[in-house]
């Protein structure tokens, strides 16, 4: 792993409290917040941020501390990015905005190639662009629908696709994403999710897939199936990753039933788990592919990038939006695409799993509260659970990821039942960064929860 990012006038690698947290800077944003942002909108942190760099984020009142969180799987290639930083500048100088829908422009197109050539399979692929995964999603619905002329979409338990009325529907977790705000989309169906540690011991991908096919062929019919819609690592609802097998017996099926395979790879793609995208770690090749966060360094971009001949199904005009491709984000992106190729982000990516998963799976080892650890290259996660049970520990978890924050490490919290405790660290972190930050973690497990 490189130490990268350590040029002078860039945010020093280290990590360093010089207030309580959060200090006095962070505390006056706060109550300026209260009275005018929406409270429903939450923050994980309690310190305001002035600056971010490679593996650190530095906050109003000049505490340091070290991301392992990553904007939630956005700045993959580093915070602020020297080399996306210098795009956007440039970008930014010639022009800001002309709407791809009127005024075309080459980085959108260079983009789009960059997907096409990026994502699994080597058909004839055509990408369009859009601002959010969320959106993304939502278009991979609307193409899947039109380019099989069937309804019906297969989602799974778990997943997490979005907070529009749309991805909403295609969500599973009620509280904080659902509750309230139906009535959703209709024609989404939810099969059960392959969860190696909350299965059946021993249920291999292939049964876990039969059991969700049994399921789409008597409650739905394979012929209404229009997509099968599936993050391969699931994000938000809590890095699970399927037994081996799942994935292609599912896009088996698909091919077999005239339904897409789509797979949602907003969270996992970009390198995130040692592959460009994580379809490659079992070599499944789907319809579509969904993409954002960690494509554009942190600049809002999202994408759907499909067949040639689904992706053209729909009519010109179906698919656009103002500002989807802005061309600030796309030169962002094509920057962040570089660097990711030039500095092997993707081998980045599996060095810190080489870190990391040992020293949580020792962690493991010295308390009875971890489950679980898993994950994929740098999206790992442990669950945490009462000891000697499967039975989830919420209030644990969120003790615990605070005490990271106290001692200045950011990490984050997903899954269904809140008790997952997940790591996102930019694939640029330095291992020295790292490596303080898993031993802040295990002297917070050490004084939060019981030894062995
Ligand atoms: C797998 C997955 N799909 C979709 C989304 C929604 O993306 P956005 O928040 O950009 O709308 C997310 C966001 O966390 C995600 O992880």
């Amino acid at each position: 792993m490189t130490d990268l990012l350590t040029e002078p006038g860039t945010v020093a690698q280290e990590r360093r409290l010089v207030t309580e947290l959060p200090g006095p800077r962070s505390r006056e944003l706060a109550s300026r917040r209260a009275g005018a942002v929406a409270s429903a909108v939450g923050s994980t942190l309690p310190i305001y941020v002035e600056r971010a760099g490679g593996g650190v984020v530095v906050d109003v009142d000049g505490n340091s501390l070290i991301d392992l969180g990553s904007g939630i799987a956005v700045t993959n290639v580093g915070n602020a990015a020297p080399e996306v930083v210098d795009a956007v500048r440039a970008q930014v100088a010639a022009f800001t905005h002309t709407c791809f829908m009127v005024g075309p422009y080459e980085g959108y197109v260079a983009v789009c190639e960059e997907l096409n050539r990026l994502t699994p399979g080597d058909h004839e692929k055509r990408s369009a662009l859009f601002n959010s995964g969320a959106e993304a999603v939502e278009n991979a619905v609307k193409v899947a629908r039109q380019a099989t002329k069937r309804s019906a979409i297969i989602v799974f338990d778990h997943a997490y696709h979005g907070r529009t009325n749309l991805t909403m529907a295609l969500t599973a977790k009620n509280m904080p994403y659902k509750n309230g705000f139906g009535p959703f989309a209709s024609e989404i169906y939810r099969v059960p999710m392959s969860y190696p540690f909350r299965d059946e011991p021993g249920m291999t991908g292939e049964q876990a897939a039969a059991r969700a096919i049994s399921l789409i062929e008597t409650q739905v019919g394979a012929a209404n199936v229009a997509g099968v819609l599936i993050e391969p690592i699931q994000g938000e609802g809590g890095f699970v990753v399927p037994a081996p097998g799942f994935l292609p017996a599912l896009a088996d099926w698909c091919r077999r039933s005239g339904a897409l395979f789509i797979a949602d790879e907003i969270q996992t793609g970009f390198c995130r788990t040692g592959q460009w995208f994580a379809s490659e770690h079992e070599g499944v090749v789907p319809d579509l592919v969904t993409t954002a966060k960690g494509i554009a360094g942190g600049l809002p971009l999202a994408a759907l990038t499909g067949r040639a001949e689904v992706m053209d199904a729909v009519h010109t005009g179906g698919l656009g939006g103002t500002y989807g491709g802005n061309p600030v984000a796309c030169a962002a992106a094509l920057a962040t695409i570089r660097t990711m190729r030039e500095r092997d982000l993707a081998g980045a990516a599996r060095a810190i799993e080489a870190t990391m998963l040992p020293r949580l799976k020792a962690l493991q080892e010295r308390t009875a509260v971890i489950g679980d650890v898993r994950g994929r290259g740098a999206m790992l996660a442990v669950e945490l659970v009462r000891p000697g049970t499967t039975e989830p520990d919420a209030e644990l978890t969120n003790r615990i990821s605070k005490a990271c924050h106290a001692q200045g490490v950011i990490t984050l919290t997903a899954g269904t039942f809140g008790n997952v405790l997940r790591f996102l660290p930019p694939l640029v972190i330095g291992q020295d960064l790292l490596t303080e930050a898993l031993d802040v973690l295990d002297a917070v497990f050490a004084e939060h929860a019981p030894a062995r």
